[in-house]
């Protein structure tokens, strides 16, 4: 079943094509790696999803529900209220962790269910201690951000993003703000995800992530999908000259 399709997506800011034609379709249970050097699109591709930003051509549908068509060569979408119920889908972690200071871990969690959702506060409550089991942190309901290493703050963002129950995580380069050693308790807690196949797409640097854990791998550049593949393949028997030099230069 696909969760997600992109079809056909161009973004353009001015003169500059930013998404060049990409098409891309993720089906449950996929955890689907996007590689490429900066600036090659991998986090507008994200924040079309998410509706951070707008297409300027293409289609995109998100568990069903299309966010934008393209109907006489121009971006159509649907009312604001419909967007955000198709933006509820999908949960996005970014590089920087994103809480909001004057909430406990707790409250950050739940906030959304409760504000967004209209689930019972303690519902919310029952099911964001389930999520801060998940990512390990249960000891950390009622401590606020600031008291939180950046690892541990990076799982509070997973647990959030969980607790609206997407159908799909996306995580923006989400261990890239982190040491090496916080950066291997937030990549065991995505693989944990991965395990529990969870759908996700996740732009990463990780290359030992994208190997190990990725069901598939995206390598994009300038604005395009150049080559995608399982780990597997695209490591060891990469085909495009640009994703060869790419994985030269990271070695
Ligand atoms: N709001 C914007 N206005 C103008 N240009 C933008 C905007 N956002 C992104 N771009 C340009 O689009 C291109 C793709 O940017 P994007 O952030 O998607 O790259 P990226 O692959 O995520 O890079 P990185 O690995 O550095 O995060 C870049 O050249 C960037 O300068
Ligand atoms: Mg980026």
């Amino acid at each position: 079943m696909s969760i997600l399709n992109i079809e056909h997506v161009t973004k353009k800011f001015g003169g500059f094509t930013a998404l060049n034609d990409v098409s891309l379709n993720v089906e449950k249970g996929e955890a689907v790696a996007i590689i490429g050097s900066s600036g090659s699109g991998k986090s507008t591709l994200l924040r079309c999803v998410n509706n951070l930003e707008r297409v300027t051509t293409g289609k995109i549908t998100v568990d069903g529900k299309v966010l934008v068509d393209t109907v006489d060569g121009k971006a159509v979408y649907p009312k604001e209220a419909e967007i955000r119920t198709i933006c509820t889908k999908t949960g996005m972690v970014f590089q920087h962790f994103n809480l909001f200071p004057h909430l406990s871990c707790i409250d950050n969690i739940t906030s959304a269910p409760i504000n967004v959702l209209k689930i019972p506060a303690e519902q919310a409550r029952v099911e964001a201690m389930r999520l801060l089991g998940v990512v390990g942190l249960t000891e950390k309901a009622d401590s606020y951000p600031a008291q939180l290493s950046g690892g541990q703050k990076q799982r509070v963002a997973i647990a959030r993003a969980l607790a609206m129950n997407p159908q799909i995580m996306l995580f923006d380069e989400p261990t890239s703000a982190l040491d090496p050693e916080t950066t291997n308790e937030v990549v065991s807690t995505i693989q944990k995800l991965v395990e529990q196949k969870i759908t996700m797409l996740i732009v990463t640097h990780d290359m030992r992530f994208a190997r190990n854990s990725a069901t598939r791998v995206i390598f994009m550049d300038e604005g395009s999908i150049i080559e995608q593949n399982t780990p597997d393949k695209l490591f060891n028997h990469p085909e495009n000259p640009r994703l060869q030099a790419f994985l030269n230069s990271i070695h």
